[in-house]
Order: C-alpha cells, then structure tokens, then sequence
C-alpha cells in the first residue's frame, strides 16, 4: 500500500522519498499546506496535522514536524523555527549568537503516521553546533549553519550526511521500519 507524504515543503519530500526507495517502500508527495495550532508541544501539533491530512485524503499518511533548538537562546526558535527563518533569517540568527560560548543546538523532527487503524507517532533528534557563518549551499532552513556533532560539514556541504544522519532521518526510518512490519 502507499503512503503519502503531506507536506508542502519539496526539500523534505525529496530526503522522505531517497529513505523509501532504498528500502523498496513507495512515497507519493501530498503537497498541501498542512492545519497547525499554535501549541509549543511539537507531538500534538503532528497528531492534529496526520489527523487532518488523514480526514482530507482517507490514505495512508504522515507528516513530520521539525524546528532548531538552541540551547544558550532557551531553545529558540523551536517550534517557532519556520517563523525565525523568514524573519530574522540565518543571518539574524548568527548577530544573537554574536560573542556566545555555547553554540550548541540540536534538531528534532515528530513524525505522525495515520491510516485506518493506527495513528503512531516516531522522534529523532540531532546534536550540533551553530557555526559562526553560512556555509554550504545546498538543503534548506538552517542547514547552511548547522554543524552535526563529530562532522566539520554543515548539512548544507554535506546533504548525503545529512540524509543518513538528520532528526528526519531518523525518525523517517523509524516509520520505515513499522510500514516494512505492516507489509
Ligand atoms: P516544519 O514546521 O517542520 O516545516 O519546520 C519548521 C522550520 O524548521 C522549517 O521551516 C525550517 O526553517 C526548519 N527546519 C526543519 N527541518 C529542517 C532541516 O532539516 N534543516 C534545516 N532547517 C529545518
């Protein structure tokens, strides 16, 4: 059976859709702007989002929530993350962290999965540092200035790093796992 991917962000279809192919799974893309509240509980915003996206198409589907949270700025942006990007940008970003120590941060992505008979909901999270500048071009959001930890290349240098190693990643191939069972 196919599952769906409702997001209307292509970048995170195209990381989604590498993962399913390599382990013979089918990935169709949703493309819709998904219904958020505004809650800072990243769980229940994914769990009202698949119930949703669930409701509209009646398939198999997920969808997957994800923000940067930076330690030394008590955790903004979070779940403010898409916000902070339009708005301040990276570059507003690297002016708060401007002369701080701590540039720890780490990424991390809910997914909620929904068909007929179950509703799941998996996590992974990233470690990393903020760098001081923009590096890299390829990705999106904060890529260009997120180094994973034990790496000298942020996601945006590195996107095949990236793929295996992300907050996506692993909570992607968790849901890979469980459909693979399902199967
Ligand atoms: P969303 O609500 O899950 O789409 O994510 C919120 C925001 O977090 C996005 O608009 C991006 O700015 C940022 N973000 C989420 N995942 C990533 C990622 O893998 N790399 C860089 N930025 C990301």
């Amino acid at each position: 059976m196919k599952t769906h991917f409702a997001t209307s962000n292509p970048g995170k279809f195209k990381e989604a859709k590498m993962l399913f192919n390599k382990n013979n799974l089918e990935l169709e893309h949703y493309n819709v702007d998904l219904l958020e509240i505004q809650t800072d509980n990243v769980e229940e915003l994914a769990l009202y989002s698949v119930r949703h996206a669930f409701k509209a198409l009646n398939k198999p589907v997920f969808v997957e929530d994800a923000g940067i949270f930076i330690k030394s700025l008590k955790d903004f942006p979070g779940v403010y993350s898409k916000h902070a990007c339009y708005t301040i940008g990276l570059e507003g970003i690297l002016k708060l962290l401007e002369g701080v120590e701590d540039r720890s941060a780490e990424f991390r992505a809910v997914v909620a999965y929904k068909d007929a008979e179950n509703e799941k909901v998996f996590k992974g999270v990233c470690r990393g540092n903020i760098t001081s500048q923009v590096r890299g071009r390829d990705g999106f959001g904060y890529d260009p200035i997120f180094l994973p930890q034990g790496k000298n290349k942020t996601y945006a240098e590195d996107l095949i790093t990236k793929t295996d190693l992300s907050h996506r990643a692993q909570a992607l191939k968790q849901l890979v796992d469980y459909l693979k069972l399902q199967a």
